[in-house]
């Protein structure tokens, strides 16, 4: 149970998770509780794993194994969780997470197939304990239309509808932890617009968290 309360952003890519985390942090600094907030990403939120981040998405020259991928993922998520989301969860704030444990259990799990979901799922408790999200929003969003967000294309070449397939395993890992969690899950309709999307948000915080928002 955490002190105070724990919100993650999940989804494949270009589903519109940064663009609203980023509304959100400036609605935030405009209502002036920024001391109430503590936003991190994954992999990152510190010195280390900030470091780490660059080797782990952008790194050409020496491709990490799958597994090596999978546990650099948790090694960060250790640190973060440890350094920055429990502290702050102790001291009653609001942390929100660009990524967190179910895009592991999406990519590394559902896509990649590294382990089974399960396995991903065991994995995590023991790097990281009980420490879990009290909301997650999870953008869900045709991966078609997310291919078309990042090259501004319509058509698909080969290799992006080789990437199609990938997204829609990644489309499977979240509906299936978010069928073992319902209770955290509130998933959005990614194709609205972004000011649609954001005041849906809003209205959830301010259901679940009426005191702040
Ligand atoms: N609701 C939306 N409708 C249309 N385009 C969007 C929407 N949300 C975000 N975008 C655009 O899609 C791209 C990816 O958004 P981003 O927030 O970076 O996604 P993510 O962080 O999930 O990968 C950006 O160019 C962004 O401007
Ligand atoms: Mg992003």
């Amino acid at each position: 149970m955490n002190k105070g309360f724990f919100i993650t952003f999940e989804g494949g890519e270009a589903c519109g998770k940064s663009t609203q985390i980023k509304k959100l942090k400036d609605y935030i600094s405009a209502v002036a509780k920024n001391d109430k907030f503590v936003f991190v990403r994954e992999p990152g939120g510190t010195p280390l794993t900030e470091e780490l981040r660059k080797y782990i998405l952008n790194y050409e020259i020496d491709k990490p194994l799958p597994m090596t991928e999978l546990l650099l993922f948790c090694a960060c998520r250790h640190e973060n969780v440890y350094k920055n989301i429990l502290p702050a969860l102790n001291e009653w704030k609001i942390v929100v997470a660009d990524r967190f444990y179910d895009s592991t259990i999406a990519y590394q799990g559902a896509a990649r197939n590294i382990m089974s979901m399960e396995d991903i799922l065991d994995l995590t408790k023991k790097i990281i304990g009980d420490v879990k999200p009290d909301l997650t929003f999870y953008f869900k969003l045709e991966p078609e239309e997310a291919f078309k967000r990042k090259t501004g294309l319509g058509e698909l070449d080969r290799i992006e509808k080789e990437g199609l397939e990938f997204h829609r395993k990644i489309a499977k890992g979240y509906d299936y932890i978010a069928s073992l969690e319902k209770d955290r899950f509130y998933c959005i309709d990614a194709s609205k617009s972004i000011d649609e999307i954001f005041e849906e948000i809003l209205r959830v915080l301010k259901e679940k968290l009426p005191q702040i928002f």
